[in-house]
């Protein structure tokens, strides 16, 4: 698996990354479904395993995944592999407790020491803002950022990460924040990092990226010939294209057209649309949700940048009648 330096973090971390929101199972909140059903304790460990040993060294993790879940089964994996050999990512936001603000300092402090004690570790390497609300008028951002840097010189975490859902607002709150790191939702169809002005701004700050839903959640491969039915408390079944027959039947045309064009590499569906987003982004992974052992063996299989006609040919093909 090929290797990228996670910007100023230093750090060398696996350009296909494990993304572990999937290892939370179902989850619903306040009557929204929040998580990937589907999920298979036995199976998800094996693919970390897996993933280890292919050399995919960057977990990706939050609190709120499963509520604790995806922190646990990681946690129980610290006697098989050996834990310096994996940089650990893990996020705080989206659970307010008791709290009435998610970045309440008291709730931040919590939601910590609840992940170090499921993660079975003293230090997690990579620690986010999941989004970028930070209450009425800014209230709680100055303190948050204090006391991500408190954590810092307490030793219990290394590097501070942004994140959000949109590009727009990593790249307003990235000057204040000044992250090692940022994570931003980007996949060959959904695309603001360039127009949003975050590329400049990591350009300019050797900012480390890890790009997050790089297959829309497994929409992008063409792999679902009608559309699914996810259960309850799977976050899939809100999001009209996986129900659209039309939009499926285009992406399993991309896929045909991947599998075409790509047919000496291996792995050529993966390959192109993660291809795509590293083309352009040289501190940049990406975040790949491995729930199964053949996932995390596709995974260590792609990884390489596309040339710029490529992915620029990529995009084109998905932008096309979609
Ligand atoms: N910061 C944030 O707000 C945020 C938000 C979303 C995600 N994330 C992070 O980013 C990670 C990845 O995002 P994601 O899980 O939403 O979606 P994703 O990586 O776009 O898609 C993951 C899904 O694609 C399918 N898949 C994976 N490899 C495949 C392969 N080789 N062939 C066919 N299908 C394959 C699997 O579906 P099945 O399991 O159904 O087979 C898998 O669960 C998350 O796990 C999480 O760590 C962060």
């Amino acid at each position: 698996m090929r290797r990228i330096r996670l910007g100023r973090t230093g750090a060398e971390v696996s350009a296909i990354s494990v993304g572990t929101w999937g290892h939370g199972g179902a989850k619903t909140v306040r009557g929204r479904p929040v998580g990937w059903s589907g999920h298979d304790d036995g199976l998800a460990a094996s693919a970390l395993r897996r993933a280890h040993e292919l050399g995919l060294n960057h977990w990706d993790t939050a609190d709120v995944y499963g509520d604790g879940q995806a922190e646990s089964l990681i946690g129980a994996l610290w006697g098989d592999i050996p834990r310096e050999e994996i940089f650990l990512a893990s996020k705080v936001g989206w659970d307010p407790g008791p709290y009435r603000h998610f970045y309440d300092p008291e709730q931040i402090r919590r939601q910590l020491a609840r992940s170090l004690t499921l993660l079975s570790t003293d230090r997690i390497d990579l620690y986010y803002f999941h989004h970028c609300n930070f209450g009425p008028g800014e209230k709680y951002l100055d303190d948050a950022i204090d006391l991500f840097h408190q954590f810092q010189a307490e030793g219990k975490i290394r590097f501070i990460g942004l994140s959000d859902w949109k590009a727009s607002k990593i790249a307003r709150y990235a000057p204040r924040i000044d992250p090692d790191v940022v994570q931003p939702y980007r996949n060959v169809v959904d695309n603001t990092y360039r127009s949003s002005g975050l590329e400049s701004w990591i350009e300019d700050h050797d900012t480390g990226v890890a790009f997050f839903s790089p297959l829309k959640h497994g929409l992008l491969t063409g792999k679902h010939d009608r559309p699914p039915d996810f259960g309850d408390g799977d976050h899939r079944s809100g999001i009209q294209d996986f129900q659209n027959p039309e939009v499926l039947a285009h992406y399993r045309r991309c896929r045909a057209e991947l599998q075409d064009r790509f047919a000496t590499q291996p792995e050529p569906v993966l390959r192109a649309l993660v291809g795509a987003l590293l083309a352009d982004t040289p501190t940049g992974c990406a975040l790949v949700g491995l729930r199964r052992p053949e996932h995390a063996e596709a995974a260590a299989a792609a990884g390489e940048p596309l040339s710029n006609k490529d992915a620029k040919w990529v995009r084109e093909l998905y932008r096309q009648s979609s």
